[in-house]
């Protein structure tokens, strides 16, 4: 039994239309992180955190999941259906639905989750309807007390525990589309190379390339599904 875990960034996405952070387009040359990715910037102006994310909420109405997404799909079909004996765990820092939308079960968003916001007061997680602005009420427990379920910089990330007790248990470590300058994911490496295999999979090399011991440059779209087939053999 092989156990993999898949750790995913921005890039994956990239070939569906979503923009990546720090590319030559991307997201945070438009916006100042401070203004929106942390508790300080969502208390001065929600508004324009609400706008932001709304935006965000808007593009992914549009787009669909691509084929490095599927290819982890039909990963996770073939353990769960025996013609391969392994299995396998995402771990993404996407706030995007594209992984479940591609049929994927085996999710940890340790980032949160676009499509949800989060009570502060009783910690409930609905789905996103509309506004999510400090007055909003909560659907559950009627405070004003709702924000985007997002985990911003200098928060600690979800699913810690499970994450780290999946890396100290697999046998492969493999990185998609991801920068490796955000941490705790950034880290990840290093915790599973101590015993596990580890690949990284991005367009150019990252931060933490010299960590890998393989590393294929190129879309995720090519060089993920053709790495899922020689792994399933389908
Ligand atoms: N195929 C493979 N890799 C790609 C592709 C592609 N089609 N397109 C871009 N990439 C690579 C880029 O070369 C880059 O190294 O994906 C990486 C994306 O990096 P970032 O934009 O930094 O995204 P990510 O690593 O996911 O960011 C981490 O930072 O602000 C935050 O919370 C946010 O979760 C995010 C975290």
């Amino acid at each position: 039994m092989q156990r993999i875990v898949v750790l995913t960034g921005a890039g994956i996405s990239q070939e569906s239309g979503l923009q990546t952070f720090r590319g030559e387009d991307g997201l945070w040359n438009h916006e100042r992180i401070s203004d929106i990715c942390t508790p300080e910037g969502f208390a001065r102006d929600p508004l324009r955190v609400d706008r932001f994310y709304n935006g965000l909420r808007a593009e992914l109405a549009d787009v669909q999941p691509n084929a490095a997404h599927r290819a982890l799909a039909h990963m996770e079909e073939c353990a769960a259906t025996g013609t391969w004996d392994g299995e396998i765990l995402i771990v993404t820092q996407n706030i995007d639905d594209l992984h479940e939308r591609a049929g994927s079960r085996n999710v940890v968003h340790m980032h949160g989750e676009l499509m949800r916001v989060r009570c502060t007061s009783c910690g409930a997680t609905p789905a996103w309807h509309g506004d999510c602005l400090p007055q909003t009420p909560c659907p559950h427990c009627h405070r004003p007390t709702l924000r985007p379920d997002v985990v911003w910089f200098g928060e600690i990330p979800y699913h810690m525990a499970r994450i780290e007790a999946a890396l100290q248990a697999c046998d492969l470590f493999v990185a998609i589309g991801t920068s490796g300058v955000v941490y705790p994911a950034a880290g990840f490496v290093q915790l599973a190379r101590t015993h596990a295999d580890t690949m990284e999979f991005n367009m150019e090399r990252s931060a933490g390339t010299d960590l890998f011991d393989q590393t294929v440059l190129g879309p995720a779209t090519k060089t993920v599904p053709r790495w899922v087939r020689e792994i399933t053999g389908s």
